[in-house]
């Protein structure tokens, strides 16, 4: 594996890959890989004749006083696994590669997808995802880009980014890759303490109760809202930031509970935000 850490080096061996013919699978990280991202990873190897990794704690998308200074990093590690996984090119950039004196550009995606769920509680983070996914994509023009589906919110911004802007490459959505006990995979785990951490399932277990609710034939969106959010307050250590049901295409509301569902959670535990979410298809009519 080789490792790059700048604009010009990434884009000269991805061109020449890309010359001769070879498809290109990319995966964005902050580092600190854990098995979602090697998942991504997995998929990528999968599908495309060599992987491309970048590890770029991108300050742009923490709001102020979040974790951007404490974010884990671990450049070795991360090699580590990469190699492991047979990545074939890591891209491990500078805020001074990616954010170079004078940067001065914005990108602002969709209203509908960006000012709502975590746009919310975290202004401008969406709009500091999409500049350096938009600038990642443009340095290594994959065929694929790869997502976890834990960040939903991210995945359709990122989607109707790579339309709009014809970044000629398709964004990949691989399912949430989880612990034992059904919590989500996140580089942010590690924050919690262990009483925290043995509370951190009730995340999952509101939303399968969500998921058993619409099998059992629910179709009021405020029932479904209220049955969940009981379901995490019985966790006293949970402090819910906003649960919430959405047409999964769209992200607006929904005023009967049918189509793609999307039920999507963000609650605290001590200094740890945490975000999950599950999707059931509820046919029409049913
Ligand atoms: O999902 C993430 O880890 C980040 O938001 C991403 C896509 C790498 C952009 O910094």
């Amino acid at each position: 594996m080789k490792t790059v850490n700048t604009a010009k080096e990434v884009r000269t061996r991805v061109e020449r890959w890309r010359c001769h013919g070879r498809t290109i699978g990319f995966v964005p990280t902050m580092g600190a890989l854990h098995e979602g991202h090697i998942s991504l990873i997995q998929a990528a190897r999968r599908a495309c004749d060599r992987v491309v990794v970048s590890i770029f704690v991108n300050p742009k998308q923490f709001i102020p006083n979040e974790d951007f200074g404490n974010y884990p990093r671990d450049i070795k590690r991360d090699s580590r696994i990469a190699a492991a996984e047979k990545v074939d090119l890591l891209f491990a950039p500078s805020v001074d590669e990616m954010y170079p004196e004078g940067f001065d550009t914005r990108v602002r995606v969709s209203d509908r997808l960006t000012e709502t769920l975590c746009g919310l509680s975290r202004p401008n983070h969406f709009s500091g995802v999409a500049v350096i996914v938009a600038k990642l994509l443009i340095l290594v023009h994959p065929h694929k880009a790869y997502f976890g589906q834990k960040d939903f919110q991210q995945t359709l911004i990122v989607q109707q980014l790579a339309r709009d802007l014809n970044l000629d490459c398709e964004i990949e959505v691989q399912p949430t890759v989880r612990e034992a006990d059904g919590l989500a995979k996140s580089s942010r785990n590690g924050y919690l303490s262990e009483e925290e951490r043995r509370a951190a399932p009730i995340v999952y277990q509101a939303l399968k109760l969500a998921e058993g609710i619409l099998q059992v034939g629910e179709r009021n969106p405020r029932d479904m809202i209220e049955a969940v959010n009981k379901r995490l307050r019985s966790e006293s250590l949970i402090e819910i930031e906003y649960v919430a049901v959405k047409n999964a295409n769209t992200l607006e509301d929904l005023n009967v509970l049918t189509g793609r569902v999307l039920t999507a959670v963000a609650v605290r535990l001590g200094r740890t935000r945490l975000i999950d979410n599950i999707i059931v298809e509820v046919p029409s009519g049913s």
